[in-house]
């Protein structure tokens, strides 16, 4: 991974970038204080931004890994004309094992192995053609998410959202956050409140970029102070993104999208998820077999890379939790509105109209 300035203004609807022939992803650890890129040439180099936090968000993942893909099958088809499609496996295994929860990765993965099958020369201009084709149609659900998702949402209150589901996580626009932007654009939404989200703190760094630079009003939040605030009124909807919905309804997203679950229920406040159809993942049957990423104690122990903790201490620091479904009363997709999820609801929507 390489990091360069790009001469590119990063208001670019998207956050990742095919440019100069290479994957360039704008380095989310850096922001908001610098705007710069890293630059990838092949699987690895994708598989690493993925990991290090580069580039995060399910959909942006999953993005990310169909150019890594892309990337990969030029390399190996130059190494071996007749072989590229077995040199390429490990380089699959590779991005796979750079995250665990996001199932858009393992969608992707499993689309262009798929693809691959069919390819019968040069594999490099077909995938790319589908990384493109991938990215676009995500950012065209994620505006059709964002006018299903506003039309729940009554005129005038405030909402709540948590760690970053905008166009930083997906391919633009975003899903929570898409579905934000389209409700304050209609005048449904006076005031926008976004939990910081330790420990990386999307929400402080990210989505509050995100939304000051539209002039959509955003107060930050600590985690801890979300269910005050919903005490203290005036919240009508808590809304999120998710990295892999059960087939059952139960939604994994980021550390403490649980606890704000269990604080809206209390205050009478409704739960919204806005994710693609791809984050539904039939495969898996309920919220308890969805591998949830641990990651290293230091992120807990430290904050901007300076430690803050008692020396001595440890910390548990799993990235994503698991939300029932009976806590959720919407999830938003392209397709539309499935109002409180179940198995059946969640079966029905996933079959194409
Ligand atoms: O660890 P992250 O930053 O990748 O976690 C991201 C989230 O939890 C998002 O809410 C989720 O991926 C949905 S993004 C549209």
């Amino acid at each position: 991974m390489q990091s360069v300035s790009l001469d590119i203004p990063v208001d670019a609807d998207s956050a990742i970038l095919w440019h100069d022939d290479r994957l360039h992803l704008l380095d989310q650890r850096l922001l908001p204080q610098q705007e710069w890129f890293v630059r990838c040439a092949d699987a690895c180099e994708t598989a690493e931004a993925i990991r290090a936090m580069v580039v995060r968000g399910a959909p942006a993942i999953g993005i990310t890994a169909a150019y890594g893909i892309a990337l990969a099958a030029r390399q190996r088809y130059a190494q071996s004309p007749t072989d590229w499609r077995e040199l390429v496996e490990p380089d699959l295994q590779v991005l796979a094992d750079a995250r665990p929860t996001a199932v858009n990765l393992f969608w992707v993965i499993s689309h262009c192995r798929r693809l691959m099958t069919g390819i019968e020369s040069d594999p490099f201009p077909s995938l790319l053609a589908e990384a493109q084709r991938i990215h676009g149609e995500d950012r065209a659900m994620n505006r059709r998410m964002g006018a299903f998702g506003a039309g729940l949402i009554e005129p005038g209150g405030a909402v709540i959202t948590h760690c970053n589901a905008g166009r930083l996580a997906t391919g633009g626009y975003g899903t929570a956050l898409g579905v934000i932007r389209a409700a304050y654009a209609q005048g449904r939404i006076e005031q926008v409140f976004a939990d910081e989200t330790r420990p990386w703190l999307q929400g402080a760094r990210l989505t509050a970029w995100e939304l000051v630079r539209e002039g959509v009003p955003v107060q930050l939040l600590c985690d801890g102070a979300a269910a005050a605030r919903m005490a203290a009124g005036g919240i009508g909807w808590v809304i999120v993104g998710s990295d892999r919905i059960a087939a059952n309804g139960d939604v994994a997203n980021k550390i403490g999208t649980y606890s704000l679950a269990v604080a809206a229920r209390h205050h009478g406040v409704r739960f919204m998820v806005a994710a693609p159809i791809s984050t539904i993942d039939p495969n898996t049957p309920t919220g308890a077999d969805i591998p949830i990423e641990t990651r290293a104690a230091a992120e807990v122990l430290q904050c901007a890379g300076r430690p803050v903790a008692a020396e001595g201490a440890g910390a548990w620091n799993p990235v994503f939790d698991v939300t029932p479904a009976e806590l959720v009363d919407a999830i938003v997709t392209e397709r539309g509105v499935i109002h409180n999820p179940d198995r059946e609801k969640i079966a029905a929507h996933l079959i194409p109209a």
